[in-house]
């Protein structure tokens, strides 16, 4: 996958993604992520991006016709690439999202600060994106965020294929609680059934203890989860129990 980034600041980019999982699948040619700095689509003598906003008020707004240059070029170099803005402003990016753009053969992330932009550029970008209902003081770190979250599930990234099929998430639930050595940590033992090597037993328990985990933790995960009879039946359990307890 090729990764374009359109930013004020592309050195930000350079030690997150030449390390750990990002680094070693761009060493491998598995993705390939490339900065482009705004200002060089930028005119005159100071390469002016942002400029005043209209109406008044505090602050400077990013102006269209740098970014609409550049995403000009971007289209032909990076063609078929959809282009995304990273704004608070946009919809919150999820692991449905995540797979959904790994599916792409590349990707245009648009970067700006956090004073916003000319609502113009929101004509010029396919989808908006933002991380999280906070604002950073611009969109890089939500862009770092959203590359490493889908990098991870493109083909060979890791180390084993199937290591993305069980994180929180990939199903609509949040993972089951992983243990390893040792055996007891401070008091805390690993449940018995992790050591039992009955499989079923094992895969019947971790199915359990997501569903527990997401009604304790996130429980409007659970309305859009896909759930079987069995999940239900394990869910009403978890349900009572819990209701005992209070
Ligand atoms: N730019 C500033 N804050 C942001 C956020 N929360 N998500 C995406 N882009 C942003």
């Amino acid at each position: 996958m090729k990764i374009d980034i359109l930013t004020l600041f592309p050195g930000l980019f350079d030690s997150p993604f030449s390390e750990s999982i990002i680094g070693k699948a761009q060493q491998r040619g598995l993705l390939k992520v490339q900065t482009h700095f705004l200002r060089d689509w930028a005119e005159g003598k100071h390469k002016i991006t942002d400029d005043t906003p209209y109406g008044g008020g505090d602050g400077m707004v990013m102006k269209p016709e740098p970014i609409g240059r550049a995403l000009d070029d971007l289209r032909v170099s990076s063609s078929g690439s959809p282009v995304l803005l990273m704004t608070p402003q946009g919809k919150q990016f999820r692991q449905e999202d995540a797979e959904r753009l790994a599916g792409h053969d590349g990707l245009i992330f648009v970067c700006g600060r956090y004073e916003g932009f000319d609502e113009r550029v929101r004509y010029l970008v396919d989808e908006e994106f933002s991380i999280g209902d906070y604002v950073l003081t611009g969109g890089e770190p939500a862009a770092m965020v959203m590359i490493d979250a889908i990098g991870r599930l493109l083909p060979g990234v890791l180390g084993c294929d199937t290591s993305a099929a069980g994180d929180s998430f990939s199903d609509g639930l949040l993972e089951y609680p992983q243990y390893t050595r040792p055996e007891d940590f401070r008091g805390w033992p690993v449940p018995d059934v992790l050591r039992s090597g009955n499989h079923a037993a094992i895969a019947r328990w971790r199915r359990q203890e997501q569903l527990r985990r997401t009604y304790q933790r996130r429980p409007e995960l659970l309305e859009a989860a896909d759930l079987d009879a069995e999940d239900r039946r394990m869910l009403e359990f978890i349900r009572q129990e819990a209701g005992e307890e209070e």
